[in-house]
């Protein structure tokens, strides 16, 4: 083979972000929306993005450089990585599990290591926290087996059949920072904290029920519910709300932020997904609209 390319999807949670550190239940889902990677054999190597052209660097290419130094005993002499996104990087969107699991399964077929996809997710996973500091194995596991899957469980469920919009608020804060402030907050109050936290497992449960009927308002009230508790755990912010209740007025069935918060996108379900988008624009955010997509890491 001359070179393989791959791609890996990024996610939104439904539930459960934040409360998952903490063991509890959360539900995230593969969006159609993707990182591409291509590997091919070089004489060193060189990993080429939209953050510039560089060898093994850990400043501007942390995960790659972390995926490669996995692969190196069955890479011969060097390999160029090139790699081209549709996720704006730091969103809460998964972009670093997406790049992470995409390029792994690039190298894995392109030199034939015989890792299988559990492995490649927890090797991502790993390289996750390695490079973060902190990370639950959501956006890894989601972005290597695509489709809808509760965790910690790792259980699939039903595909929702109805469109998905994103906003992004266009700036990004620390997730090491945010799911500091929580554990500062949990602490500080533990008994307004732990409930809220294990309310938020509780409403991915709910959440199950409503995604195997296909119950898509069930499922917004439930996700209304979840953005509130956020905002409660203080992980919330002006711009974020501004786009959940643009979204709201425009006929949403739910919106939420998604990820770990304080700025990065929110995540809208909706019948009406051009009206949705326009009202994220009209309030200052960037609209994307997708689907949940049952692919996971995957051959181009
Ligand atoms: C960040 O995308 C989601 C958090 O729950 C952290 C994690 O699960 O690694 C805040």
């Amino acid at each position: 083979m001359t070179m393989t390319t791959c791609s890996a999807p990024g996610k939104i949670y439904f539930f459960g972000e934040h409360a998952v550190v903490y063991g509890e239940q959360a539900t995230a889902c593969a969006v159609d929306i993707r990182t591409q990677v291509t590997v091919r054999p070089d004489v060193e190597h060189s990993i080429n993005s939209s953050l510039g052209i560089t060898g093994l660097d850990m400043t501007k290419h942390p995960y790659v450089t972390r995926c490669i130094r996995e692969m190196e005993p069955f890479i011969s002499d060097g390999v160029r990585i090139d790699i081209s996104s549709e996720l704006p990087v730091g969103s809460g969107l998964g972009s670093s599990a997406a790049v992470t699991i995409a390029t792994l399964f690039a190298l894995s077929l392109q030199f034939d290591t015989g890792h299988t996809l559990d492995e490649i997710a927890v090797m991502g996973h790993d390289i996750e926290r390695i490079v973060q500091g902190v990370a639950s194995p959501t956006d890894t596991y989601v972005s290597t087996m695509g489709g809808v899957i509760t965790i910690p469980a790792r259980k699939g469920l039903a595909l929702p059949a109805c469109p998905i919009v994103i906003g992004y608020t266009g700036s990004f804060s620390s997730t090491r920072e945010l799911v500091g402030n929580v554990g500062i907050l949990k602490e500080k109050f533990p008994a307004i904290v732990e409930p809220v936290i294990s309310t938020i497992g509780k409403l991915s449960m709910y959440g199950e029920t409503a995604i195997e009927r296909q119950d898509y308002h069930e499922l917004g009230r439930l996700m209304d519910i979840n953005h509130g508790l956020l905002d409660t755990l203080g992980v919330g912010s002006s711009e974020l709300s501004k786009l959940v209740w643009a979204s709201r007025h425009a006929g949403a069935w739910g919106a939420k932020t998604t990820g770990a918060g304080g700025g990065g996108c929110m995540v809208a379900i909706t019948d009406q997904p051009d009206e949705v988008a326009e009202a994220i624009e009209i309030a200052g955010g960037q609209a994307m609209i997708t689907r949940a997509t049952p692919y996971g890491v995957k051959i181009e």
